[in-house]
């Protein structure tokens, strides 16, 4: 197996506003390389974890990070929201991590179309073994259809141009490789456009890469159920990399804290950032990141992946029936 080469973002600020100070049952719903698993148990050696992943190679890859901290981890291959949903342990989470997207493994060697610069597969399934890969999407979604996806989930501004581009393109011939869309993508856009500050082929990419694993869909699910499962005191972190996923968790945070406040109760200040003793005011949650937290410039130059990371952490205060 190749080196790991995922390094976990934020890494402070995930330890700091996560760890519990006792014992308890952690539940890193991406776990990945288990860069952040492999954190927690460093930290606190009374935690257990269970790390999942929709992708069984990545599992492959976190147990080998894990290894040194044998009997206190267990790994899942399964996809976060039906987890959340069919919650299988015994034991309440007292800390749950989402660290959203995909690896630095997946862009770089998963062989499956991640990179637009690689002459691979155009699949993006994080689990190959079901659903419709992005060369299904490309080739058959109608014109109008892929405008819309590509505008709605990329945020792509030349959605109309690029969507007719691929249609014309496919008449000829089946588009089946990451290079040849991040081509006919490159080739349809204005000039100018071609060579700003990203490729322009990215926003396509981020569009299908969602379109093929349900991440919003599946982000929104998995959230209420975690939140509905968490024990009480305990925590639930989301590092999100774009818009359309931070959208999500802020609203649903703001959801969570205020269904509380409207049933009569007056909010309670939470600027307070550590594990406390938060039982006035009667709130089921409260926000433990008023705003999002961001990585500092040491770390973005360190790490690239750093740069649009966003971290909102909420804590579940007490059970409402
Ligand atoms: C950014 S990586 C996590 C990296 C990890 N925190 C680390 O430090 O090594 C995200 C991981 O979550 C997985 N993933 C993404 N969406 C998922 C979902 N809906 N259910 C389960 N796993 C998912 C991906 O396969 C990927 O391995």
């Amino acid at each position: 197996m190749s080196e790991l080469i995922h390094v976990p973002v934020m890494p402070v600020q995930v330890i700091e506003l996560l760890a519990p100070p006792g014992p308890g049952l952690v539940i890193d719903a991406t776990v990945g390389e288990g860069g952040h698993s492999a954190l927690f148990l460093e930290h606190s050696p009374h935690l257990q974890l269970v790390g999942l992943d929709a992708d069984a190679v990545m599992l492959e890859r976190a147990a080998m990070r894990l290894a040194p901290f044998s009997g206190r981890f267990s790994l899942r291959h399964v996809w976060f929201d039906r987890y959340f949903s069919a919650y299988p342990e015994t034991e309440r989470p007292r800390v749950v991590l989402f660290d959203l997207g995909i690896s630095m493994f997946h862009y770089q060697q998963a062989g499956r179309g991640f990179s637009f610069r690689e002459q691979e597969q155009l699949d993006m399934r994080l689990d190959p073994e079901s659903g419709r890969s992005a060369a299904d999407i490309v080739n058959q979604y109608g014109e109008r259809e892929l405008a819309d996806l590509l505008f709605q989930l990329g945020e792509e501004r030349y959605s109309r141009r690029i969507a007719a581009a691929i249609v014309r393109r496919r008449r000829e011939a089946p588009i089946a490789s990451a290079h040849d869309l991040a081509e006919v993508v490159f080739t349809s856009v204005p000039v100018a456009y071609r060579h700003g500050r990203i490729h322009p082929a990215t926003r396509t990419f981020q569009a299908l890469r969602i379109e093929v694993n349900g991440e919003l869909q599946r982000l929104r699910r998995a959230l209420e159920a975690a939140l509905d499962v968490l024990d009480v005191g305990g925590r639930l972190g989301v590092i999100s990399f774009h818009s359309l996923e931070d959208r999500i968790v802020k609203q649903l945070f703001r959801e969570r804290k205020n269904r509380s406040i409207d049933a009569g109760h007056a909010p309670m200040n939470s600027s307070e950032m550590h594990w406390s003793e938060r039982k006035g005011n009667g709130e089921q949650f409260s926000l433990v990141t008023r705003r999002p937290l961001v990585a500092d410039d040491e770390e973005c130059r360190s790490n690239p992946a750093a740069r649009s990371a966003k971290f909102r952490v909420i804590e579940k205060v007490r059970e409402v029936s």
